[in-house]
């Protein structure tokens, strides 16, 4: 656990242009209807969640044209004033790349460019000094090497296999510096060995937990804030000591999103987590 667990900036996109118009994941349904209103009411709450623990919320402002830019995670990794910019696979998204890339320029990062296909912190996920990195679905496997070179913090690959949990943050979560939850069957079998090895007590999910996002969850080494339907994994973290906060992102969900997908971390120097 970690004691200082306020003070995390984070930088969101509030979503009023969310829609569900194409399928790029298994849990998107063009011909489902989608409340935006709802979403955007559901998003409020996730950012006041966040300032109600004492963290800061930076906004980019949504763009029309691109229904999910809200899932701030894929707009970059920052890590000691560093911006990485990302580079979608698909299409549908490119254009959020240069948006998210120009918020960080202004911001004020050191900024690098992707070399392969990098979803940001959907698929890169910094766990105490190491950078956990996903690929399967998303992220190149050859962009981890570069992302290596970058941060200079030792990267972990986890081959994803299950086309549902197809970024790193909806199969795992980390919880603080030692720890992380995930979904042992969302991973190759090699993966789940590396995992098993670098976090012998790692807290494991159900199926169900992961069904409903839980492992998409957010959390500042005390407080983890995830889908208020993942009960099984919020006791489970309870019985761990951390503090739990259940928010309900169900619009958000229709797009195969939850909390930590709409929640990119600015770590601004060393010190700053
Ligand atoms: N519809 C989006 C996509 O498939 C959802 C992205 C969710 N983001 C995340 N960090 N897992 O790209």
């Amino acid at each position: 656990m970690t004691l200082d667990a306020t003070g995390r900036r984070y930088l969101m996109c509030r979503p009023t242009y969310f829609a569900v118009e194409y399928a790029i994941n298994p849990w998107m349904d063009p011909t489902a209807p989608v409340d935006t209103a709802l979403a955007v009411r559901q998003w409020e709450t996730l950012r006041q969640t966040y300032l109600d623990l004492g963290h800061h919320v930076e906004e980019i402002e949504p763009l029309p044209g691109l229904p999910d830019m809200v899932f701030a995670a894929n707009g970059g990794i920052v890590i000691d004033g560093r911006a990485l910019a990302v580079q979608f696979r698909d299409p549908q998204r490119a254009d959020e790349a240069p948006a998210y890339r120009a918020w960080f320029e202004r911001a004020g990062f050191e900024m690098y460019d992707p070399k392969h296909v990098n979803e940001g912190e959907g698929d890169l996920l910094l766990a105490g000094d190491l950078l956990l990195a996903g690929t399967g679905f998303r992220t190149a496997h050859a962009e981890h090497a570069h992302l290596q070179e970058v941060f200079g913090r030792p990267v972990i690959t986890l081959q994803l296999v299950d086309p549902r949990y197809y970024h790193l943050d909806t199969a795992l979560c980390v919880l603080d510096e030692r720890n992380v939850a995930y979904l042992p069957e969302a991973f190759s079998p090699g993966s789940q060995a590396v995992l098993r090895r670098l976090f012998p007590d790692a807290v494991l999910a159900t199926a169900a937990d992961a069904a409903v996002f839980g492992l998409n969850a957010v959390s500042d080494g005390r407080h983890v804030v995830l889908p208020r339907q993942a009960t099984a994994l919020a006791g489970a973290l309870r019985d761990r000591g951390y503090e739990t906060i259940g928010v309900d992102l169900s619009e958000l969900h229709k797009a195969g999103g939850g909390p930590k997908c709409c929640t990119l971390t600015l770590r601004k120097g060393e010190a700053s987590k």
